[in-house]
């Protein structure tokens, strides 16, 4: 075997690469990444003859030669590919390198392989630098293929797999995306509260925050620890309190000296703080406090009743609606009882705000911010796409080229749902029926991206009462300019719509669609005060992975997936 870099340069660019250059150490660490080493146009060829720290788990490993050496597959999650390591049984115990899981840091010096094997490059090493042992009797993760089913009962330990690892790197360039595409187009990043009192999409299914509970239980063991005062103790008190004050008053009539009434007084006020602390821990009762039959919020950590936010949209209206084109990207809660595979009780939505904009406006937008994460997978992630399309959907790459190069489908949702009538006079059949007023269900939407037009559709113009109050009423009183992007595989991906800046009007609707208006004052006071034409939406960011990956389930696309009857560490 040849010892020297003669791989040839495939390309000019690998022709003219410096294949003696020193390979990337890591800033923060004593290694190199394995992607600097694989992840190069020559697999890592260029880099043979140097010598290296590497470090990560072992993917597989075999003892060899009757056990004069070992090979290891390393992943340090830095890239899809692993490095092929190479132990002789002079440095090290092989028998404790070689379990699927281990972690190995090792020196070596990096060489072409002999001809015939499918890597680039591999590490002979000279040193084991440390190993992280695993017993392979007890680690739950063995080599073997296994379900993203199955992966959901470990979280802790399924990003250590290729697919988890995969949807980890291609979920970060997606986030990566969402921000480079708006912060090129002059957006602000708003940060939008967590925790709320406004309820967005007036649908009633938010998580509620509380310590009422929690305060309620304290209060409950304290009290059995020392019980409350009876009738008798503190009339015992208020007894001593009264004998105080006697005491004192005679003092002043006898004209006692100075410091015997200074004490007698400062007697009284001890037995009159004893009193009030006795009156007051009278009053604590256990359970959940109440008045006129209610729960009681004004005694809750926010003096109100507060929840887990289900968008950031109303509040980022208010940055809006000053500083013009705001978005904010967080987590959303949603405390509805579905166990579909294309819902989360915890998920995180993107959502930009637009001044001045409506709602062609709003379409162009979500149809361009589509496009640039396709074009941004297909630039920057190739390599985990291409393992997604070999390992789980073999159209997937084609998905991501179309959707980036085709343009939307535009229709109303009166023509979506004559799309939909007509396919169902020509013998589909739809689990829900199809009528003017519905809200569409997965399957017509699938239907519409999937099978109709096999593109990104949006359907504008929803009837108003399947939507929200703010999204703003059209001229025909019937529908409001709303707007739903559907794409294949998923469904809706993208809810938006320009919202109604007409205070007469949104006063009107939220009073219409039986919500309190005190809570909504704040959200008035911007049509109150200089109202502003504008127009947002929410992409839903796990749906985007799900239709980029063909991921089937979103549970599988987050790290740590909350639905009903699970939230794992
Ligand atoms: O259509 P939605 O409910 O719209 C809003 O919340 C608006 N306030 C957004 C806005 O205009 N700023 O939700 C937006 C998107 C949906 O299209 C869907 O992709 C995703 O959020 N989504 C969910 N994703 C996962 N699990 C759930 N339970 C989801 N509910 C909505
Ligand atoms: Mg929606």
């Amino acid at each position: 075997m040849a010892e020297t870099d003669q791989a040839p340069p495939q390309s000019d660019q690998l022709a003219a690469m410096n294949l003696t250059d020193a390979v990337e150490k890591h800033a923060f660490s004593d290694r190199v990444l394995i992607r600097s080493i694989v992840g190069r146009p020559d697999g890592g060829a260029g880099l043979s003859g140097q010598k290296v720290r590497a470090g990560g788990w072992v993917k597989t490993g075999r003892e060899q030669g009757k056990g004069t050496f070992a090979f290891l597959e390393l992943n340090d999650g830095s890239c899809p590919a692993n490095l092929q390591v190479i132990v002789d049984a002079g440095v090290a115990v092989l028998s404790k390198l070689v379990a699927t899981g281990t972690c190995v840091v090792v020196d070596g010096i990096l060489k072409v392989p002999p001809e015939g094997t499918r890597q680039k490059i591999e590490l002979r090493v000279e040193k084991v630098v440390s190993v992280g042992e695993v017993d392979p009797a007890k680690y739950p993760i063995p080599k073997t293929k296994l379900t993203l089913e199955f992966l959901r009962d470990h979280l802790h330990l399924r990003s250590r797999t290729n697919t988890i690892a995969a949807l980890a790197r291609i979920r970060n360039a997606l986030a990566f995306a969402t921000h480079s595409f708006f912060q090129e187009h002059n957006f602000l990043y708003v940060h939008t509260p967590i925790i709320t009192t406004s309820d967005c999409e007036g649908a009633g299914e938010m998580f509620q925050v509380t310590t009422l509970i929690s305060e309620s239980e304290k209060l409950e063991k304290e009290l059995i620890k020392s019980p409350p005062p009876s009738e008798a103790d503190i009339e015992a008190a208020r007894q001593l309190v009264s004998e105080r004050g006697e005491a004192v008053k005679q003092l002043k009539a006898a004209k006692a000296s100075k410091s015997d009434i200074t004490a007698s007084v400062a007697e009284l006020n001890k037995a009159k703080e004893n009193l009030s602390k006795l009156e007051e821990r009278s009053k604590l009762k256990p359970g959940i406090p109440k008045k006129d039959g209610k729960i009681d919020y004004t005694q809750d950590f926010f003096a109100r009743q507060a929840f887990l936010t289900v968008s950031g949209q109303l509040q980022v209206e208010t940055y809006a609606c000053a500083v013009s084109n705001v978005y904010t990207f967080g987590p959303t809660f949603r405390a509805e009882q579905s166990h579909t595979s294309r819902h989360l009780a915890e998920f995180w939505m993107v959502e930009p705000e637009i001044a001045f904009a409506d709602l062609q406006d709003d379409m162009k937008c979500a149809e361009a911010y589509v496009k640039y994460m396709c074009n941004w997978l297909l630039d920057k992630c190739l390599d985990d796409m291409e393992f997604m399309a070999k390992s789980y959907d073999k159209g997937c790459i084609d998905r991501l080229k179309m959707v980036a190069s085709t343009p939307f489908v535009r229709i109303t949702y009166t023509e979506a749902v004559e799309l939909l009538e007509e396919a169902v006079k020509g013998g589909k059949k739809f689990e829900n029926e199809v009528k003017w007023g519905i809200d569409l269900a997965s399957e017509h939407e699938r239907f519409l991206t999937e099978v109709k037009f096999q593109k990104p559709v949006i359907v504008y113009n929803y009837p108003k009462g399947i939507k929200a109050f703010y999204m703003r009423l059209n001229d025909d009183l019937k529908t409001v300019a709303a707007m739903d992007v559907l794409v294949p595989k998923v469904g809706e991906l993208i809810g938006g719509s320009q919202r109604e800046e007409r205070y007469d009007v949104i006063r009107e609707r939220i009073s219409e669609m039986g919500l309190p208006l005190e809570p909504y004052e704040w959200y008035l006071d911007l049509r109150r005060f200089g109202t502003v034409k504008h127009c947002g939406f929410g992409l839903g960011f796990e749906r985007m992975i799900l239709f980029a990956t063909g991921i089937d389930n979103i549970r599988d696309v987050i790290p740590f997936p909350r639905y009903p009857g699970r939230a794992d560490l």
